[in-house]
Order: structure tokens, then C-alpha cells, then sequence
């Protein structure tokens, strides 16, 4: 079977398809033939050795945390039923592989009929995290949320959860997303690119903030304009928000198995929609990676296997 090789951490011009074995199946193996793996900023980040400090890898090493596939044979201790069905899951030693090995129970979710496994697999490292910041700063209906980055694969699950929260939301978008995040959901958006502060002081207050871009050059300038602000951040460790009014804390924590499975029952209903910017065939990872990282974001990018 092939997969993707990280060998160095001089970026994504090095990666390397090549052809490895399926480890031996255990008593706890569910094997899966995978059909799509999430582009991450996580992945491209790692490619570039940006995330030395809070995430040490050993190389050579398969990219991807991701998977989406058809369940091809179960090991002794698991479930039969699961033979012949999709399921999503996460695979934290690479998932960017055309069959994935996955001996961690709790790491792999039967997705309903009706879903596309290519829509479910864009729930993890994507409305995971929208849904464990959502929950981490108690949104409520009572709430305006600023949302930064939503037109990404956090982002435009952000905006639609946060509406199903009964927020109001504000979004920051690029001048070429402006459309998209309104069509997302958002009920005020506006351009981060050209006279921000202005922006926000022409528009209502928000009360918190979920940062998904990480920037504190963006966060100092909108904390600047307001008292009162909770700001949570899915990207930069650490803040020192400017008024006494104001905190900052940053999480990269899960959601449990329950909100996995309450994510894909909501896309199962319609409520929420997978927002997929283009799927590439695993060949051109290359080209997959660089879009993530280049922008413009429209949703997740895929990888086909
Ligand atoms: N802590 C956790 O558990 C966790 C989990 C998942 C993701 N994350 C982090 O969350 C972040 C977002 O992930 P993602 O998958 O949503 O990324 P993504 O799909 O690549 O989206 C990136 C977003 O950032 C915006 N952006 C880029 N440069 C910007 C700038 N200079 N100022 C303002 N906005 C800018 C983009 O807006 P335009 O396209 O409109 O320019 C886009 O909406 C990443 O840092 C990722 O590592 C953390």
C-alpha cells in the first residue's frame, strides 16, 4: 500500500510517496481501506518544522491525522458489524495512507447512511475544535462571538455552530470570502484585510472571541477597541490580553466520543454542512499542501486515495 513520507522539516517540496506494509493485525485492529484524508495546517506546519516546540515528531514518519474509509476486516476483539461499513476516525501515527491499521477504540466512528464519508471525515480537526472552543467559553444565545479564520475547515463549522448556539456572529473573512462566510451563516462580516479597527467600531460590540488564526498583531488590535472580552484561541499559546476586563486562554482539548458522535448526527440531519474546498487526488499532496497553506481558504481540502 502507498502513503506519505515526511523525511526532513524542509517543507512540503520533500514529501515522498512510497510503498510501506500494513502493520500485523492485533485483536483491537479495525482495517480500513481509506478513501480521504483532511488537509490540516497542522500537517503543512509540521512539513516546515513550525511545530517543533508543541509537537516533537520523530521522522520518518506518514503525514495526516485523519481518515475516512470503508472497514475492511475487524480483529477478534472487535465489532463484525463494522465489516463493510464507513467510518471516520483519527490516526495519530499517520493517516495519510491508502489502508489505515487502527487499534484505537475510541478513535473510529460509524458514519450514518446518509452521510458521504468525504463530509464526515472534515469533522475531525475541524467541528471538533469548533465544538470543544464553543463549549470551553459557554456560548449562549445571550452572546456575539467574534469568529477569526472563519472561512476555513474550523472556521465555517464555527459560524454554523455558534448560530445553532443562538450567537449572533461577526466573522472576519479575506475580501474574497466575504461572500462565503455570509452564505456560512455569519450575520455580520467584515474584511480583515483593509481598515479593521474601523470596521469594529461600526459595528456591534462582540462579547467573546474564538481565534483560529493565531495572530497576536490581530488580537491586539481588536482587544484595543473594547473593555470587556473573552478571547479563546484554537492557534496561539499564549496572550497577555491589554485590560483588566479581558481574559485570554488558549486549548487544544478534545470533545469525547459523544460529541463526535452529536457532530455527525447534526450533519446526518442537515443541521450542519461540510464545506469542502477541493479534493486532491493523494498524488498531488503537494499541491494539496501548498493550496492550505497559500490560501484562500473555502472549507477543507481533501485528500483522494
Ligand atoms: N487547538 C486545536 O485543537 C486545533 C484544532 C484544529 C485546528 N487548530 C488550528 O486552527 C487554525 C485554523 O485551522 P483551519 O484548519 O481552519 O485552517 P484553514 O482552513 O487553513 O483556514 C485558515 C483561516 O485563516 C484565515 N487567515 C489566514 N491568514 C490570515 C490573517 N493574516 N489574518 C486573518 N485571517 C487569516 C483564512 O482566511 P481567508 O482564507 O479569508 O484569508 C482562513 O479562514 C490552525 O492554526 C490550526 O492549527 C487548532
Amino acid at each position: 500500500m502507498k502513503r506519505i513520507i515526511q523525511r526532513d522539516f524542509n517543507g512540503v517540496d520533500n514529501l515522498q510517496i512510497e510503498v510501506g506494509n500494513i502493520n500485523k493485525l492485533t485483536p483491537l485492529s479495525v482495517l480500513v481501506k481509506n478513501k480521504y484524508t483532511p488537509v490540516l495546517p497542522y500537517d503543512w506546519m509540521t512539513e516546515y518544522g513550525l511545530l517543533k516546540d508543541i509537537r516533537p515528531v520523530k521522522l520518518p514518519m506518514v503525514i495526516g491525522y485523519a481518515f475516512g474509509g470503508i472497514v475492511e476486516k475487524v480483529g477478534l476483539l472487535r465489532d463484525k458489524n463494522l465489516i463493510g461499513k464507513k467510518v471516520i476516525g483519527a490516526q495519530p501515527t499517520g493517516a495519510a495512507a491508502e489502508m489505515i491499521n487502527s487499534q484505537l477504540p475510541p478513535l473510529i466512528f460509524e458514519v450514518p447512511d446518509n452521510v458521504p464519508l468525504s463530509a464526515a471525515v472534515t469533522l475531525i480537526g475541524g467541528a471538533d475544535a469548533a465544538l470543544h472552543a464553543i463549549d470551553s467559553v459557554n456560548v449562549t444565545s445571550k452572546d456575539t462571538v467574534l469568529v477569526t479564520g472563519a472561512s476555513g475547515g474550523v472556521g465555517t463549522y464555527l459560524i454554523q455552530l455558534l448560530k445553532l448556539a443562538g450567537a449572533q456572529v461577526i466573522a472576519l473573512a479575506s475580501p474574497g470570502n466575504l461572500d462565503f462566510v455570509k452564505s456560512v451563516g455569519a450575520d455580520i462580516v467584515l474584511n480583515y484585510q483593509e481598515e479593521l479597527a474601523a470596521q469594529l467600531k461600526a459595528t456591534v460590540a462582540p462579547t467573546k472571541i474564538i481565534d483560529t488564526v493565531g495572530s497576536a498583531a490581530l488580537l491586539q488590535l481588536i482587544t484595543d477597541i473594547y473593555d470587556n472580552l473573552n478571547i479563546f484561541s484554537l492557534s496561539l499559546s499564549s496572550f497577555n490580553p491589554p485590560k483588566a476586563q479581558q481574559t485570554f486562554k488558549f486549548s487544544n482539548g478534545t470533545i469525547g466520543i459523544g460529541g463526535y458522535k452529536k457532530l455527525l448526527k447534526l450533519l446526518a440531519a442537515g443541521e450542519i454542512t461540510a464545506y469542502i474546498q477541493h479534493q486532491y487526488e493523494f498524488t498531488d499532496v503537494k499541491k494539496a499542501h501548498l493550496a492550505s497553506k497559500n490560501g484562500p481558504a473555502h472549507g477543507r481540502i481533501l485528500l483522494k486515495f
